[in-house]
């Protein structure tokens, strides 16, 4: 199939770029770069030997979108690019709309114009909001907490009219839980271009010794530990979910969400553990009071993306921290000190 893959040259969707050449996929990425850099796909060509289009450019640019659309010819769309940072929404959210729900439309019009009828989605788990029960399943009722998780709730509200007006439409949402982990080879992993906002590239951080200590957000929650508990999934069991979600969209039509996550939750302290463990060094931790906005435990039922599309996480606990450190200290300044 051909594939394009917007924002793929960010940290999820380098990775399913991946898997879809493994597949053999014919693959295009549309990016700006505005929090990624070229760099990562000369990394993708040499890790996969193979061929990958690609287009610098805007997804709310309607003309780039159409020469595209013309000259690739896409069976399907998978759509990662968008600004992700729920702190920064609060402060810009008007940025946050543009890119998110005007990128989304502009993307769709084009698909639209062009009679290219499949996309998958990045979407989040933070659709849900504050948990009602656990784990959630995807009919548990969506509260964002953010303008982030309002954007990417009102982009699957627009997905999903969208695939319903026109019979052979179809919308994967894949709502993400709390994406760890980098390639095997090391050679791919998140780059955070500030302070990194999440806990897994902090660790990181500290390991090699750019870092001094981790504030840990709290230890009194209603947890075993009195640290927050979240459902990590292995970025590459991810990407692989985007491969699984393109053939279900073949297959069906409508729009359809997924939690993409692996039923099991750990702790801030069971993640400083791992850690130390694949790395051999000491994380030292510092408890801080709680980050605004943060919940008590997070947990994914993700049984429909097993029982509908054949797909389910194989990587554990062991495998986020050792590729996350095999990344890390082979790439101490991220693609940084080659791009
Ligand atoms: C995990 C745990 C923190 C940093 C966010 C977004 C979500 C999604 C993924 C989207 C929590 C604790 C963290 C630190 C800490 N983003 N922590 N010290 O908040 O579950 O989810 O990222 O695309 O929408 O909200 O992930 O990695 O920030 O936090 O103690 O320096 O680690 O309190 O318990 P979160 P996270």
């Amino acid at each position: 199939m051909r594939v394009l893959v917007t924002g793929g040259a960010g940290y999820i969707g380098s990775h399913t770029l991946l898997e879809l050449m493994a597949q053999g996929h014919e693959v295009c990425v549309l990016d700006n770069y505005s929090n990624a850099t070229p760099q990562v796909l000369t990394r993708v060509r040499a890790l996969s030997n193979g061929e990958l289009g690609d287009v610098t450019g805007d997804v709310r640019d309607a003309s780039t979108l159409d020469n595209l659309m013309q000259d690739f010819r896409p069976d399907a769309v998978i759509h990662f690019a968008g600004l992700k940072a729920v702190g920064e929404s609060a402060r810009k959210p008007l940025a946050y709309y543009d890119v998110n729900i005007s990128g989304t439309l502009a993307l769709l019009n084009a698909m639209s114009r062009a009679g290219c009828n499949k996309i998958v989605f990045s979407s989040s788990a933070t659709v849900y909001g504050e948990p009602r029960y656990l784990p959630y399943d995807e009919t548990h009722p969506t509260n964002p907490m953010s303008v982030y998780g309002r954007t990417k709730l009102m982009a699957e509200q627009i997905l999903t009219d969208w695939a319903a007006a026109d019979a052979p439409r179809g919308a994967v949402l894949l709502r993400y839980f709390n994406p760890v982990g980098a390639h095997a080879s090391g050679d791919l992993g998140e780059d955070p271009r500030d302070i990194p906002n999440n806990l897994m590239p902090f660790i990181a951080q500290v390991a090699v010794g750019k870092r001094d200590a981790l504030a840990v957000f709290g230890d009194d929650y209603d947890t075993p530990d009195g640290t927050g508990l979240r459902d990590y999934i292995h970025v590459v069991d991810l990407a692989r979910a985007h491969v699984a979600a393109l053939d279900y969209a073949q297959r069906h039509t409508g729009a359809r969400p997924f939690n993409i996550g692996t039923g099991q939750n750990y702790s801030v302290f069971d993640m400083v553990k791992a850690f130390e463990r694949a790395s051999g060094r000491k994380i030292p931790t510092q408890v801080t009071s709680r980050r605004p906005g943060d919940v008590a435990a997070m947990l994914a039922d993700a049984s429909r993306a097993n029982a509908e599309m054949g797909w389910q996480a194989t990587h554990d606990l062991n495998d986020m921290a050792a590729s996350t450190w095999a990344w890390q200290s082979k790439n101490p300044d991220g693609y940084g000190a080659d791009s």
